[in-house]
């Protein structure tokens, strides 16, 4: 696979696919904007070799169809701001309308299309819309790690219509991280998970069993495991259908001789409230009326402990319901403890990343991905689609 920095861009226009699927507030306003940040270097750089830059992302997740609620005005906005420079919006991603703006770009020009999800071809990854999505651009550049385990025609179907390809610097850093953590890491490797279901994670977790030297599971996702150990866990989020699925990752890990950590105690409270009642129990003394909301002070040591002597952290997963205030300590404990350790540590995106950037712990983080599902795919030991099509 080829990276940006090994093509000739100057005097060509470039088709980059990019993630900006950033979150907004009711007002329309970007409240972190990340992602458009994390693809700044590529365009930089494509910008400084004499390029001109047709960008398209989507952004939520639209019916097929335009809808004012979707567009990436904001999106074009602000990356114009960070730009420095002025970034069209095109009326669309495709048709006669967006064509005319795309063929009359100059070199050093930046047109963002509007929203990709405004039709139904990019879920579909249908190759005529892809087709249309190519019209007039030279080199495809994928630089949207966080969309890459979609096969959407945008990272997928289009590649087709291009005879040059390649990854964008964001898309190089993050395959780059997860070979230097999974593929080939230095040693102990310890993952930390959290999260709401072990349903959403099982195939992680197996695969993540043959692969590290310990692991680490916090958040509600932990429940399903105490309840396999047999504790009550009187209201807390429990999956009861996974609890023998859960019994066997523990039993095959102890066959495996890797240490696998479930919390030992827990803050509880009666409702998921900043105001509610909240205790901090054993793990064996959950009252019956109370849920599990956070892991307790002595889990926070345990993990802690565990995570010293790491060389390399994955973490993915909050270790509770770090929004609200009262159950916010143990994520932020663990956090701490990951920046502390001196390994490397690779965050993956979503509730995670947004709980490292809260915290204002970024720059004490090896890497943070800005994939959410997309981390999940590699960390399942899958391919990206959006990966092989600009390997083939
Ligand atoms: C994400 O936010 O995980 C990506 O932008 C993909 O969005 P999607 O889950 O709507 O496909």
């Amino acid at each position: 696979m080829k990276s940006i920095d090994q093509i000739a861009l100057g005097g060509k226009k470039l088709f980059i696919r990019a993630d900006f699927n950033v979150p907004l507030d009711e007002e329309r306003h970007i409240t972190d904007d990340n992602r458009i940040r994390m693809v700044l270097p590529t365009l930089e750089y494509a910008l400084k070799q004499g390029a001109s830059l047709v960008l398209a992302s989507h952004g939520g997740r639209p019916k097929g169809k335009p809808d004012p609620k979707f567009s990436l005005k904001p999106v074009a906005e602000r990356l114009g701001e960070l730009l420095g420079r002025s970034v069209t919006l095109a009326p669309d991603c495709i048709g006669a309308e967006t064509q005319a703006v795309v063929f009359t770009m100059k070199p050093g020009d930046v047109v963002l299309l509007e929203n990709l999800r405004f039709h139904p071809g990019e879920t579909d990854d249908d190759p005529e819309f892809a087709r249309q999505l190519a019209m007039g651009c030279d080199v495809y550049i994928n630089d949207a790690f966080g969309v890459s385990h979609r096969a959407h025609a945008s990272v997928s179907a289009v590649t087709r219509f291009f005879k040059e390809k390649a990854a964008g610097l964001l898309m190089k850093r993050e395959l780059d991280y997860f070979h230097r953590s999974m593929e080939r890491p230095e040693r102990p490797l310890v993952a930390l998970i959290g999260g709401a279901k072990v349903t959403d994670k099982l195939e992680l977790l197996e695969h993540l069993l043959r692969n590290v030297d310990k692991l680490i599971i916090g958040g509600a996702m932990a429940n399903t495991f105490l309840r396999a150990q047999g504790f009550a866990t009187g209201r807390s989020l429990v999956e009861e259908d996974m609890t023998s699925k859960a019994a066997e990752l523990m039993e095959q890990a102890r066959r495996a001789g890797k240490p696998f950590y479930v919390p030992v105690d827990a803050v509880v409270g009666k409702e998921l409230d900043v105001n509610t009642t909240t205790q901090t129990v054993a793990v064996q003394e959950v009252p019956g009326d109370f849920m599990i909301l956070d892991i307790g002070p002595a889990s926070t040591l345990l993990f802690s402990e565990a995570l010293k002597g790491a060389r390399t952290i994955i973490w993915n997963g909050p270790m509770g319901a770090f929004e609200f205030e009262p159950f916010s300590k143990g994520t932020y404990a663990v956090m701490d403890a990951v920046a502390d350790s001196g390994a490397l540590t690779i965050i993956g995106g979503g509730d995670t990343g947004l709980a490292v950037h809260r915290a204002g712990k970024e720059a004490d983080m090896s890497f943070i991905s800005t994939g959410g599902g997309a981390f999940l795919t590699l960390l399942e030991g899958k391919t990206l689609p959006g990966v092989a099509a600009l390997e083939s």
